[in-house]
């Protein structure tokens, strides 16, 4: 029967450590603050000769080697981000020819934090399309770069980081068993970046009004993120036919503890079965799913068989989940 599988992970942080303590010297906040609603307790941070490209052609490297795909075997590099390099050529099409991938195609894909998730998806496509594809899905953001380091709100949330898979066609009784991704753009006013693009170019006036940066109405994103990242996993269980009791791993989307014990809650689930790492990361967008699952897999969390659950919302807003045999 087959299906399409994850063959490999990797992932990769900056060293710049930021703690809560350093941002108490920024801004008017508190550890205990960030702590208790969000449960960071510090962030990886990305030095200004950095960019995205940097860190996903690591986690990209790394999940290669853990496949065993070569780079000349890949057919597509697909790289979700909301932190590319540059608006143009892609950040996927630096890695391609950095990564020495000369047979791939290669495209970035804007969603948001479900920037990997829907990266899945489409890779799930293209392999069940022809068998013989391998394709490399990344998640990596510097959001640290489109962050309004004066803004309380919002500067002791967000993280940098990049995660990688490498997806192809296994006979194996593994790999992805359901999938789900889905949109709503009425709520994109919620969570967004003023400027940069068509409608306001870069200008003195965008610099100076601060439009570079995120805007998010946090209150407001919190109830629509609980409620659609548990309506995408209940649609994959349910297409999938396994029931709830049976997920070994979830991996819900870090962007806030409390979201990720509301999920965990809806599902009933004991704590252990949850993966969180937020509180060393933060939220890191599009490189938070796979930054946790390589990390899962590495420290043994995930065990081969495994019902493994991903699930993600973000900006757009975009959501939805993967439910996979490990
Ligand atoms: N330190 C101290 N106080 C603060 C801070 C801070 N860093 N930030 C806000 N506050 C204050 C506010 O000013 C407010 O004060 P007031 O009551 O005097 O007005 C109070 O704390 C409560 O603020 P809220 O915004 O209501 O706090 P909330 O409990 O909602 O937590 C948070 C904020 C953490 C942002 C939360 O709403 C959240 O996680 N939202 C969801 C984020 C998310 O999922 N985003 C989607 C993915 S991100 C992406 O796609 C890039």
């Amino acid at each position: 029967m087959g299906r399409v599988a994850i063959l490999g992970t990797g992932s990769c942080v900056p060293e710049r450590v930021l703690t809560n303590a350093d941002l108490e010297k920024m801004v008017d906040t508190s550890d205990e603050w960030i702590t208790q609603r969000t449960g960071i307790k510090e962030r990886r941070i990305s030095d200004e000769k950095t960019p995205s490209s940097h860190l996903a052609l690591e986690a990209a490297r790394w999940a290669l080697e853990s496949s065993g795909v070569k780079p000349g075997e890949l057919n597509f590099i697909i790289v979700g981000t909301i932190t590319p390099d540059m608006a143009f050529p892609s950040t996927a099409c630096l890695l391609q020819h950095r990564l020495g991938a000369a047979q791939a195609a290669a495209f970035d894909l804007a969603a948001g934090c479900t920037g990997f998730i829907y990266g899945l998806e489409v890779a799930k496509s293209l392999i069940e399309a022809d068998h013989s594809r391998k394709v490399l899905v990344i998640g990596v953001e510097e959001l640290s770069k489109i962050t309004d380091w004066s803004d309380r709100a919002t500067c002791v949330l967000f993280g940098d980081g990049a995660g990688a898979a490498v997806l192809g066609w296994t006979e194996e009784d593994r790999g992805m068993l359901a999938t789900y991704v889905a949109a709503d753009g009425s709520l994109g006013d919620l969570l967004y970046m003023p400027a940069g693009g068509s409608l306001r170019p870069a200008s003195h006036e965008t610099v100076d009004g601060k439009m570079h940066v995120i805007k998010m109405e946090g209150n407001k994103v919190f109830p629509h993120a609980v409620r659609k990242m548990s309506d995408a996993a209940d649609r994959v269980l349910a297409r999938a036919g396994i029931p709830k009791e049976k997920l070994d791993v979830l991996i819900p989307h870090q962007a806030n503890n409390r979201i990720i014990e509301a999920i965990g809650r809806h599902f009933d689930l004991p704590l252990e079965k949850v993966f969180v790492n937020i509180q060393k990361y933060g939220n890191t967008s599009a490189a938070s799913i796979p930054l946790a699952l390589d990390e899962a897999v590495r420290s043994g969390r995930i065990q081969k068989g495994h019902i493994v659950l991903l699930v993600a919302f973000g900006a757009g807003f975009t959501w939805g989940a993967v439910l996979m045999r490990w």
